[in-house]
């Protein structure tokens, strides 16, 4: 790897760490006006973050904050192989995002009950 592919990986885990500082503040109630109001996740992630229009649609509610924050970012990071999540539509919903944003919205995701998982 050339000198510029390990500065953008520098950046990137600079960015991380810059984002998982803002975890510990994230506030639930602002994330509930962004997850309600400004944006659209509930149209596709369902209602309460527990029931998703497709079975394959992953369940956000109660899901560890961090790890929301995390995946979010990865897709706002989709073009850095290093650490982006490659998926057309997630990383459509993520270039929005703020840091702040994601930080309120994961854990107002966290804060709601979980549904267990169940195979049917
Ligand atoms: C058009 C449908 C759609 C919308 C709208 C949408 N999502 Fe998603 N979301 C998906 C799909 C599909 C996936 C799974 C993507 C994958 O396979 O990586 C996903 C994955 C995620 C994940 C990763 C979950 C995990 O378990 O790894 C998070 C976090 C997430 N979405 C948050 C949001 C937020 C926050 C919003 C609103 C800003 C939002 N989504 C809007 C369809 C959507």
């Amino acid at each position: 790897m050339d000198i510029s592919g390990k500065r953008r990986i520098a950046v990137a885990a600079a960015a991380l760490a810059l984002v998982s500082s803002a975890w510990a503040g994230g506030d639930a109630e602002n994330g509930k006006e962004l997850v309600t109001k400004k944006y659209a996740c509930a149209s596709c992630h369902g209602a309460n973050f527990n029931n998703p229009i497709d079975p394959s649609y992953p369940k956000l509610a109660g899901q560890h904050a961090d790890y929301l924050a995390h995946a979010l970012l990865s897709y706002k990071e989709s073009s850095n192989a290093a650490i982006g999540r490659k998926n057309v539509v997630m990383a459509a919903q993520a270039a929005p995002l703020s840091d702040r944003e994601i930080a309120d919205i994961s854990a107002y995701l966290e804060s709601l009950p979980a549904s267990v998982i169940t195979h049917h």
